[in-house]
């Protein structure tokens, strides 16, 4: 009873007429004198291809993903060992990610981040995940880089969405004890390593959900320390 609930809930939160009430909020609420980035993901390379190739660099054994949906990315995965943690749909396990760590026992190569693009929920997600994590173990975070204001409000006002991911990866930017890169390829891969980071982004901001979308708009290249594709290769490469 409960789920069913939930997942109607869930559907009506995503329906036209109410998606359409939330994007005039969003309008009145800033939308309207926002600024726009000018990317386009066209010519980069797609999630499958940069997962797989990671895999396949650092012979990587074990995968994690966090939001699976319709397997798009997950059943074209080739990994020794596969988990996929969805609520709804696809992957392996029917399950909520905060449900699944906190029975988690497994350590993983690779964990891909795409369940829920609230901020507090992503920084639950990469918490967690840093610690289901194996010793050169990567983490990818998928959305990092909506390109108006529409994409990245919550709640939800449109179907192409990021979230407010990019908070949650912005927050993990000032961390001494991870490195962080984002790749500039399907909508924003956010890359996290365990190790000292290199290039610790310097934010005087106690509150991350507080960031404006303007600031980040008019920084985004420095506060996520972007980088494409063939300088993703090399960081992973260089990388124990
Ligand atoms: C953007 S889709 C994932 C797409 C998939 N990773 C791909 O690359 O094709 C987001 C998924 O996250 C799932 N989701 C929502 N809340 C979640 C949660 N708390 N834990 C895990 N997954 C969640 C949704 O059910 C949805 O299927």
């Amino acid at each position: 009873m409960k789920n069913f609930l939930k997942k109607k809930i869930q559907r009506l939160l995503i329906s036209k007429n109410v998606m359409k009430f939330f994007y005039l909020f969003h309008y009145f609420n800033g939308g309207y004198k926002s600024k726009k980035i000018d990317i386009s993901f066209k010519t980069k390379k797609n999630r499958i291809e940069i997962v797989q190739k990671i895999i396949d660099l650092k012979k990587f054994k074990t995968y994690l993903e966090i939001g699976t949906f319709k397997n798009e990315l997950f059943s074209q995965i080739k990994c020794h060992s596969k988990i996929g943690v969805d609520p709804t749909s696809g992957g392996t396990v029917r399950d909520t990610s905060d449900n699944f760590f906190s029975k988690n026992t497994e350590k993983f190569n690779l964990i891909f981040i795409d369940g829920l693009h609230h901020y507090e929920q992503v920084k639950r997600d990469i918490k967690n995940s840093l610690y289901a994590l194996k010793d050169g173990g990567i983490i990818l975070l998928h959305d990092c880089m909506p390109r108006n204001y529409y994409y990245q409000a919550v709640p939800r006002c449109q179907i192409d969405w990021n979230g407010d991911t990019w908070r949650a990866f912005l927050e993990f930017r000032t961390k001494e004890n991870v490195d962080s890169y984002c790749c500039y390829a399907d909508e924003g891969i956010g890359v996290i390593l365990k190790r000292k980071n290199r290039k610790k982004l310097e934010l005087n901001q106690k509150n991350f959900s507080e960031i404006s979308f303007n600031d980040y708009a008019q920084n985004y290249k420095h506060y996520l320390n972007l980088i494409e594709y063939e300088e993703l290769l090399n960081v992973i490469n260089d990388y124990e």
